[in-house]
C-alpha cells in the first residue's frame, strides 16, 4: 500500500462474470454497511478473456440482488500492471491462484499480496469458492454465503 492511497483490492476468478464480481459487490456492501465504503478501492478481473466487456451473469446478479447487493462490474482480464497496481489480489480458487502466481513469477515482480479469498473465512473451512457457472441456483447461493464469510474476515483484517 502506498502512503497516501486507499488500500486497493482486486478480486480474481476465471471469467469475471460470477464469483469475482460477487466478491467485489459483497465486499463493498459489507463495507458500506460499516460506514467504510469509501475507504477502499475495489475491482475485479478474470484470468480468462472470453467475457470481456460483459456484465455479471444474470443468475449471479439476481442472487446478489435478493440480498440487497448490486453487481455493476463489467468483465475484464487481469493484466501484468495489476500485480503492482493493487495492494491485495484475492483469488477465488486454486487455479486462479496458480495463474496469478505464475504471472508474478514470469514478470519477476509483484507488490500485491496474492492470497486465496477463503483464507479470510472463519465460518467455512474450504480452499475454493466453487465455480457456479455450469450448476444450479444453489451454487450461486453458496458463492454468496462463502464470500460473505470471507469478506467479513477480510474487512476485519484490514481494520486491524
Ligand atoms: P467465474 O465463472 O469464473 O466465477 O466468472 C465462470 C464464468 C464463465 C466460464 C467459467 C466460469 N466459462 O467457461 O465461460
Amino acid at each position: 500500500m502506498t502512503a497516501s492511497a486507499k488500500p486497493s483490492l482486486l478480486f480474481v476468478c476465471l471469467g469475471n462474470i460470477c464469483r469475482s464480481p460477487a466478491a467485489e459487490g459483497v465486499f463493498l456492501h459489507l463495507s458500506e454497511n460499516q460506514g467504510t465504503g469509501d475507504r477502499f478501492e475495489v475491482d475485479s478481473a478474470g484470468t480468462g478473456g472470453w467475457h470481456v466487456g460483459k456484465p455479471a451473469d444474470g443468475r449471479m446478479r439476481s442472487a446478489a440482488q435478493a440480498r440487497g447487493i448490486e453487481l455493476p462490474s463489467r468483465a475484464r482480464q487481469i493484466e501484468i500492471a495489476d500485480l503492482n497496481r493493487f495492494d491485495w489480489i484475492l483469488t477465488m480458487d486454486s487455479d486462479n491462484l496458480a495463474h496469478v502466481q505464475a504471472m508474478a513469477k514470469r514478470h519477476g515482480q509483484a507488490t500485491a499480496k496474492i492470497l486465496p479469498i477463503t483464507s479470510f473465512c472463519s465460518g467455512f473451512s474450504v480452499r475454493d469458492v466453487p465455480d457456479p457457472y455450469y450448476g444450479g441456483p444453489e451454487g450461486f447461493e453458496q458463492v454468496l454465503d462463502l464470500l460473505d464469510d470471507a469478506c467479513r474476515g477480510l474487512l476485519e483484517h484490514l481494520a486491524s
